[in-house]
């Protein structure tokens, strides 16, 4: 057993893929999760694809005895993957208070509660949303911050500071801040994948629904970007690569190979794809014709931005490897596997 960790979120979209990835490479994994956009289906997922059971905690991290008990029940906790959170941009527009709450008192009780449980390692679920709108791309992680477009962005900034005051303070713990792109696609399994409540807000979920009956037609929100082709230019990151950055993070922390107790990365693959080039990936690697219109713009979208991975690459030794018609397949065949089990 390499270390026990504790994955906030676990039974989610990033969290589930960690899960998986964290058991293959030898540690012991306990969620906890309040399934309130998950559900228990998850963990036998995970289990057929590792041969493995995380511990499961059912909930709430804003809860601090709900936390304590978890640290009395399973001691010897090494690092904590923190997913737990709200993430839904627009819903964020609406209940700010829901967000700040929630996804603040979360991170500040795990802060609190590490020194005193003896647990020295923290990755934390950043976001390239910090950025705002690039001034260049590729965005390495020394540009600066721009004023966060929704509540949802700024719960993002003020964790990161958060976490840079804490370490300041001298806490005695370590943190890697990794700063996703866009993640998309699903275990190649299909037995894990996104499940996203209601109408899908992202772009990956909607293509795959509309391609399978649910949604009439894509929305392509704006095709008059300056853009090669005027539509939205972002870093598509595959889930179980992204899944991976985690352990290299822990493994960075807990193995003492750490340049600073506070580290940030950006994960992404490096390179820059429109919304209507991802289209027609998605129609190369599955044969199908997605039906889709061009509307106007969304409001808060961001024209263009993707990922200087070199840090990542070079200081973490993490590198995307998954080619994007392989993500977008992988995206497909879960959403039928949805339909197959009747979810969907
Ligand atoms: C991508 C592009 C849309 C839906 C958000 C968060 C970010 C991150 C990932 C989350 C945009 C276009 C979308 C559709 C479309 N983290 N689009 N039709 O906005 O880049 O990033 O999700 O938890 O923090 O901000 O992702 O998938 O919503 O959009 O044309 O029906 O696809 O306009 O250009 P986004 P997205």
């Amino acid at each position: 057993m390499k270390g026990k960790i504790l994955v906030t979120g676990g039974t989610g979209f990033i969290g589930s893929h960690t899960t998986v990835e964290l058991l293959n490479a030898g540690y012991e994994v306990v969620i906890i999760d309040n399934l309130s956009n998950s559900n228990r289906d998850v963990l036998d997922g995970i289990e057929r694809i590792t041969g493995k059971r995380p511990v499961f905690v059912e909930g709430d991290c804003c809860c601090m005895a709900t936390l304590e008990k978890l640290f009395e029940d399973n001691p010897g906790i090494n690092g904590i993957i923190d997913f737990a959170a709200s993430k839904a941009v627009g819903e964020s527009v609406h209940k700010p208070i829901l967000y700040y709450r929630n996804n603040l008192n979360i991170l500040l009780n795990l802060l609190d509660l590490m020194p005193r449980y003896g647990v020295k390692g923290f990755v934390f679920s950043s976001s390239c949303t910090v950025y705002g709108e690039p001034d260049v791309n590729p965005i390495t992680e020394a540009a600066p911050t721009k004023k966060a477009t929704s509540p949802y962005g700024a719960t993002k900034q003020i964790s990161e500071d958060i976490i840079r005051d804490v370490i300041a303070s001298g806490a005695p713990i370590k943190a890697i801040l990794l700063r996703y792109f866009n993640p998309i696609g699903a275990h190649p399994s299909a037995e894990i994948g996104e499940l996203p409540n209601g109408v899908p807000q992202n772009l990956v979920p909607y293509i795959t629904q509309t391609a399978i009956g649910i949604r009439k037609e894509l929305s392509v929100f704006g095709n008059d970007y300056d853009t090669p082709d005027g539509s939205c230019i972002r870093d598509f990151i595959n889930i179980v690569d992204l899944a991976k950055a985690h352990v290299k993070a822990l493994e960075r922390m807990l193995g003492g190979g750490s340049d600073d107790n506070l580290e940030v990365f950006n994960i992404g693959t490096g390179e820059g794809v429109s919304v209507l080039q991802l289209i027609d990936v998605f129609q190369k690697a599955t044969g199908i014709k997605l039906p889709y219109k061009i509307v106007g713009r969304r409001e808060g979208d961001i024209t263009k931005i993707w990922a200087d991975p070199t840090k990542a690459n070079t200081v973490l030794g993490w590198k995307a490897q998954v080619s994007l018609a392989d993500t977008m397949l992988s995206a497909w065949n879960w959403q039928k596997k949805l339909r197959e089990r009747g979810v969907m």
